[in-house]
């Protein structure tokens, strides 16, 4: 049976290479000094992401699996969906848990992994189609800040945003983006949200500072991402990686420390940008939940929760919800 794979760009490789242009531009002339996560994740930046999911420390890709295996033909009947929506998709590999279980349960007709990064999105979306014959895969390049009302309509979609991923938000943004979503969804859709929870700093740390040393890796390439967009000359062995938590905020920080004072020049946009020794550039946040958060902001949205599920240890959050009719007009 021939694999009907298609993928639609609303962000051309153009629009793409001024959006970066613009952050780095914006980031490294602000005070203090950072750039947007999602700047992370070229080819290397998603197979050090990768690695970094199978590190002995970092629990969250582990526990959201196993909550997903559990639950996952609870998922499939609730939603009956004939659409799943992946956001920010990348590997797509957990999802395969909920592929297999609406296409046991027989509604599924087309998955939808939804990415900023093509390279990453256009292979996994590929393995997918073949390893899923009779399920449409239609991968599209995007920026979830940017294009969700652009995605396609289904009878009934299941919209997942897995990983944490959404602890990557500042507050502001994060309301900002479940009421953007709640705006696009249709009576019939149903969301899947993945929340790393609050707990002791001490294991939540080591995540983001693994002892392989591949959180140092997949931090320093942003730098590597920059030099390639505007001919730079940053030197990522220069700067140390740090990991912090934050407990007013309770997010992880995540930024690169500048081992001495140093000069870097974009020479493709002209700019030249000095650090201090010492000086930090932010490169991530990633915000740890409670449960009563979660289910606080998804209210606030105007998402109704159906569901929410843990793992053994309460480690990580899997919610479902709706869009809630009242909220309806
Ligand atoms: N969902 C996967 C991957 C999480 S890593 C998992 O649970 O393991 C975050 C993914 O989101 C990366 O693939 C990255 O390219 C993508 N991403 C980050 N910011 C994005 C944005 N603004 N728009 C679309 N995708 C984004
Ligand atoms: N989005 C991932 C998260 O919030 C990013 C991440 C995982 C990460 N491990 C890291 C970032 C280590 C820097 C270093 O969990």
């Amino acid at each position: 049976m021939p694999t009907a794979f298609t993928l639609e760009r609303f962000l051309t490789p153009d629009d793409r290479a001024a959006a970066l242009v613009a952050d780095i531009r914006a980031g490294l002339t602000a005070v203090p000094k950072s750039l947007p996560p999602k700047w992370f994740y070229d080819q290397e930046g998603g197979r050090l992401f990768d690695q970094l999911t199978r590190t002995p420390e970092y629990y969250p890709t582990r526990c959201e699996r196993s909550i997903l295996s559990v639950r996952a033909a609870d998922i499939a009947r609730r939603s009956a969906a004939d659409t799943l929506v992946e956001l920010g998709s990348g590997t797509s590999e957990k999802t395969r848990i909920l592929l297999t279980a609406l296409a046991d349960a027989g509604t599924l007709r087309r998955f939808v992994p939804f990415d900023v990064d093509e390279e990453v999105l256009a292979g996994a979306g590929r393995r997918i189609g073949v390893d899923y014959p009779g399920i449409a895969v239609h991968a599209i390049v995007g920026d979830f800040e940017r294009h969700l009302a652009l995605l396609p309509a289904g009878e009934r979609r299941l919209i997942a945003f897995l990983g944490g991923t959404i602890g990557n938000f500042y507050p502001a943004d994060r309301a900002r983006f479940l009421a953007t979503l709640r705006r696009i969804m249709h009576a019939g859709d149903t969301l899947v949200l993945g929340t790393d929870l609050v707990k002791d700093p001490a294991r939540i740390v080591p995540a983001y500072d693994d002892s392989a040393g591949i959180g140092i890796r997949f931090n320093r390439n942003i730098l590597t991402v920059v030099n390639r967009a505007v001919a730079g000359d940053l030197k990522p062995e220069a700067f140390d990686h740090v990991a912090r938590w934050d407990p007013v905020n309770e997010w992880i920080e995540v930024l690169l420390r500048s081992r001495r004072y140093q000069v870097a020049h974009l020479r493709a946009i002209e700019l030249t940008v000095s650090f201090d020794a010492g000086e930090e550039l932010r490169t991530e946040i990633s915000a740890k939940f409670r449960p009563a958060g979660v289910a606080a902001e998804l209210a606030a949205a105007g998402l109704r929760p159906l569901a929410y599920w843990t793992d053994p240890r309460g480690d990580f959050g899997v919610s479902m919800a709706v869009s809630s009719p009242d909220e309806l007009g």
